[in-house]
C-alpha cells in the first residue's frame, strides 16, 4: 500500500459499521474503508485521502466484489473534485484499477457525470463536487434497495424450485454486505432464507487463493448466525455427489449481453458440476452488472494476478500489500496461473436473480428487456 497516501486505524470497527463511509475532518473529505485484506483477523479501517490511495486499495482487495467497487468508484471521483485534483485523470485511474467488475467504471461514470453536468451549469467546482458526492451516495442508497429486492426474488425462486425440507445452498466467494450497499447479492438470500426459517445449510467454498470464502464469507456467516460449514475448494464435487446441494448460488462481476456470467475463478467449474447433478445453477447480481455493451464470453476481459498469490498463501496478517507474498508453498520460482475470474457460459445458468426480477431460461432477449425496464426513467 503507496504509505503516503493511506493511513491505518485501529480495530475500532464497532459491529454494523458500514464498509465504505465518507467523512469530513478538519483536514478535508477522506473515504474511509473496512480492509478486508485484514479480515476476519482484525477490524481495521484504511483512510484514504485521495483518488490514488483509493486505486490502491482496490487493486489490494482491501476494497472488493462488484456492487461495492462501483461505490468506491463513485466515492473516489466525488472526493478527488472535493480535494481540488483533476476529476478526469482521478475518474480513469479508477476505473481502470481492476478490468472484469463492470460497476467500478459504472459508477466511476456517474459521479464523473454528475460532476461534469454541475460544472458546465454552474461553472463553479464546490457545487461540482458536491454534485459527484450527491451521485456516490445515490449509487450506494440505491445498491442497499437492490440488495433487498435481490433478496426478495432470490428466495421466492428457491421456494420455487424446492418446496419443504429447507435449503442447502452452496455458494463461492464472498457476496454479503462487504461487497454491497446493503446486505449483498447471494448472500442477501441466504440470510434471507435464514430469516425465513428456510435455510438448512450454507455450503462455503474456501474460494482459493485468496480464500473470500474462508475469510469473509464465513466471517459474515458467524456474525449472522448462520448454520455454515466450509469445504474446501476441491470438496464441492464429493457434496454434489452425496445430495447435499439443493442449490448454488453465487454473484457476478459482469454479465455479458448473451449471458454469459463472469465471477471469481471456480465458478464455471460450479456451474459444470451443478448441470451434471441436476442442481439449480442462480447467479444474483445488481442490474448495474449486466454490461449490455459487452456481447459475449470473449468479450470479457479476465483480471490475471498475480502468481505469488498461488504460490504462496497470502492470508489475513501475512504481507499482501505492496506486491510482496506470503508464506511460500511451492518452490522458489514456480510459475503460476492466476485468473481472477472465470466465464460460466448462459446455458448453464438457471436463472439470473436482479432487484428487477429474474430471467430464466437467460437469454439475451430477456436480459435485455430486463434492462430496458430498469432503464426506465
Ligand atoms: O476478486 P473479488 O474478491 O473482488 O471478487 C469478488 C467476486 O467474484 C464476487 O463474487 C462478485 O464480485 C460478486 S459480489 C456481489
Amino acid at each position: 500500500m503507496a504509505d503516503q497516501y493511506a493511513q491505518t486505524r485501529g480495530d475500532n470497527r464497532p459491529a454494523g459499521i458500514p464498509v465504505i463511509r465518507w467523512e469530513e475532518p478538519p483536514e478535508g473529505p477522506v473515504v474511509v474503508l473496512l480492509d478486508q485484506t485484514r479480515l476476519p483477523a482484525e477490524e481495521m479501517e484504511l483512510v484514504c485521502t485521495d483518488a490514488p490511495a483509493l486505486v490502491e486499495a482496490i487493486r489490494a482487495l482491501a476494497v472488493r466484489g462488484a456492487p461495492l467497487l462501483g461505490i468506491a468508484g463513485a466515492y473516489g471521483v466525488a472526493l478527488a473534485a472535493a480535494r481540488g485534483f483533476d476529476v478526469d485523470d482521478a475518474a480513469t485511474a479508477l476505473a481502470g484499477a481492476r478490468p472484469t467488475a463492470v460497476n467500478l467504471s459504472v459508477g466511476v461514470r456517474r459521479a464523473q457525470s454528475a460532476h461534469q453536468a454541475a460544472l458546465a451549469k454552474t461553472g463553479d467546482s464546490r457545487q461540482a463536487a458536491s454534485a459527484a458526492l450527491a451521485a456516490a451516495r445515490q449509487l450506494h442508497q440505491e445498491d442497499a434497495r437492490a440488495s433487498d429486492r435481490m433478496a426478495e426474488h432470490g428466495l421466492a425462486l428457491l421456494d420455487e424450485l424446492q418446496s419443504g425440507g429447507g435449503h442447502r445452498i452452496l455458494t463461492h466467494c464472498n457476496t454479503g454486505s462487504l461487497v454491497s450497499g446493503g446486505e449483498g447479492t447471494a448472500f442477501a438470500v441466504a440470510l434471507a432464507a435464514h430469516r425465513a426459517g428456510r435455510l438448512r445449510r450454507l455450503w462455503v467454498d474456501e474460494t482459493r487463493p485468496l480464500f473470500q470464502g474462508a475469510r469473509l464469507t464465513a466471517y459474515e456467516a458467524a456474525r449472522n448466525d448462520l448454520p455454515y460449514t466450509l469445504l474446501t475448494d476441491n470438496a464441492a464435487g464429493s457434496l454434489f455427489a452425496a445430495g447435499e446441494v439443493d442449490a448454488v448460488l453465487i454473484g457476478a462481476d459482469r454479465i455479458a449481453a448473451d449471458g454469459s456470467v463472469a465471477n471469481k475463478v471456480g465458478s464455471y467449474p460450479l456451474a459444470v458440476l451443478a448441470r451434471y447433478h441436476h442442481v439449480p445453477f442462480i447467479v444474483v447480481a445488481p442490474v448495474t452488472t449486466v454490461d449490455l455493451g459487452t456481447p459475449d464470453a470473449a468479450s470479457i476481459e479476465v483480471e490475471q494476478r498475480p502468481g505469488y498469490e498461488v504460490t504462496d498463501i497470502v492470508a489475513p496478517q501475512v504481507p499482501v500489500m505492496g506486491g510482496g507474498g506470503g508464506i511460500p508453498v511451492a518452490p522458489l520460482g514456480t510459475p503460476a496461473y492466476n485468473p481472477a475470474f472465470d466465464v460460466t457460459p448462459p446455458e448453464l445458468v438457471t436463472a439470473i436473480v436482479t432487484e428487477e426480477g429474474t430471467v430464466s431460461p437467460v437469454t439475451a432477449k430477456g436480459l435485455a428487456e430486463l434492462c430496458s425496464r430498469s432503464r426506465q426513467p
